[in-house]
């Protein structure tokens, strides 16, 4: 086949000795082209032709000795797939013709209506076409590759994930079964130790002396703390799991931020640090889980006062509208700017102990942005070493009501901390 569309090789199939003289004929000195025509007189010299020449196009009478109609277009099609043809008819049979290029023959022409110009043009056009339909099918084939190619991907990406997704549902479920048993075990030993730690503090095995008096104290204080870590170890795990679910009601958002403060009045007046709430007169009506936004609120207000030894903390309750807003700005030692983005990560402490001696477990912080985030809303931290801290919260104030079973909060710890003095005055953030 030329590349080259100047020079053109034609296969003529042509069983009349003057039809296809004529033709060869015409197609002679045609301006700037050259064809070199070759004859067949019949289907069988055409395949043998097509056997050892790459033709650029057919012209085919459709009735030859050894085929005839519409079937010699089909036979030729078979025998050349690739071959443009155009059909040389007689004005009797171009209804042949016509189903031919139905089929897919590029043109046909009637014998008797010759010329020059008609007939250079329809083979010139029907190469042309030929290529079009051939590159057409290329880049088809080539797209139905690509798609099938994606396709295989997707399905085995899918099938993975399915099947992460099934090795996740079980281990999840494990998880849960696991969850719940070191919940029963460690907390039924705990409550019996509490239990007898209370025994002795009300005497009943007798008096104490002020040596066991004090062995008692440290005795509870770290029964307390171990409960605190126990619960908020099964906590973390219960968030991340995604089994703890969320009891939406209606409730006062500013009351419930001034209740929780007010619960760390006296430590803060012990300590002798300014503790005040800014809220506006009217109530905050919101729709959320009143118990985890007092536990975020205790995490808040109760770092605020562990890490304040001095100055004054200013919880301010903001309505933004479609939310709510409270942000806790204390004066305390503040947090390093290199620790500030790991701050509502698990088990990221920034002080070696905090003023009152008394070390948390350091997941206060990530339980309480896992509460936040459950209610659709965000947190968000700045602070300053040595000036102060502010830690922010915003969430809708109406949350869609999307998990409304219970949760089971009933160990949850009440507020952690009562602090020691010193500090300065507060950094500022933004949301
Ligand atoms: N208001 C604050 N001022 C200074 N540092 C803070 C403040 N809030 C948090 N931090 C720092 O971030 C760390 C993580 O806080 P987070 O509440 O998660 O843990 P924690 O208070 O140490 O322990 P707990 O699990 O008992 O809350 C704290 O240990 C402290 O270093
Ligand atoms: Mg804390």
């Amino acid at each position: 086949m030329a590349n080259d569309l100047t020079q053109l090789s034609v296969l003529l199939l042509e069983d009349v000795a003057g039809d296809a003289r004529n033709v060869r004929e015409l197609l002679c000195g045609a301006d700037g082209y050259c064809f070199a025509v070759s004859v067949a007189t019949t289907l069988a010299e055409a395949a043998t032709a097509v056997g050892m020449t790459a033709f650029d196009v057919c012209l085919a009478d459709l009735n030859l000795p050894d085929s005839r109609g519409l079937e010699t277009y089909a036979r030729m099609q078979a025998l050349a797939p690739h071959l443009p043809v155009v059909v040389l008819t007689g004005y009797d049979d171009r209804h042949f013709a016509t189903l031919a290029v139905h089929r897919g023959a590029q043109d046909y022409l009637v014998k008797g209506q010759l010329t020059h110009d008609l007939l250079v043009r329809s083979v010139l056009y029907a190469i042309e076409r030929k290529r079009g339909e051939e590159e057409l099918r290329r880049l088809n084939s080539r797209l139905n590759a690509i798609v099938s190619e994606r396709t295989a991907e997707l399905e085995h990406i899918v099938k993975r994930l399915e099947l992460e997704i099934a090795e996740r549902a079980k281990a999840e479920s494990a998880k849960d079964d696991f969850l719940s048993r070191v919940s029963h075990e460690l907390r039924l030993p705990l409550s019996i130790i509490k239990e007898a730690i209370s025994l002795l503090n009300d005497r009943v095995p007798g008096e104490l002396t002020a040596r066991q008096e004090h062995i008692l104290v440290v005795a509870r204080r770290n029964v307390n703390r171990l409960g605190r870590i126990i619960n908020d170890l099964l906590n973390i795990a219960k968030i991340e799991s995604g089994t703890l679910e969320l009891h939406l009601e209606p409730f006062d958002f500013g009351a419930l931020v001034a209740d929780v403060a007010e619960d760390f009045a006296e430590g803060a007046r012990r300590k002798g640090i300014g503790l005040r709430v800014c809220r506006g007169p009217e109530p905050l009506p919101i729709q959320a889980d009143p118990q985890c936004i007092e536990e975020v609120m205790m995490n808040l207000i109760g770092n605020a006062m562990k890490f304040t030894a001095a100055g004054h903390i200013t919880i301010t309750v903001t309505d933004c509208g479609h939310e709510v807003e409270c942000v806790v700005a204390d004066t305390g030692v503040g947090i390093p700017a290199a620790g500030l983005p790991r701050v509502f990560e698990k088990f990221e402490q920034f002080h070696t102990a905090a003023a009152t001696g008394e070390r948390g477990t350091g997941l206060g912080l990530a339980i309480t942005k896992n509460l936040v985030e459950m209610h659709g809303g965000r947190i968000w931290a700045d602070s300053a070493v040595g000036v102060g801290s502010r830690f922010g919260f915003r969430i809708p104030k109406n949350r869609p009501n999307r998990a409304l079973e219970s949760a089971d909060w009933s160990g949850r710890p009440p507020v952690r901390n009562t602090m020691p003095p010193g500090g300065q005055d507060g950094a500022a953030t933004a949301p």
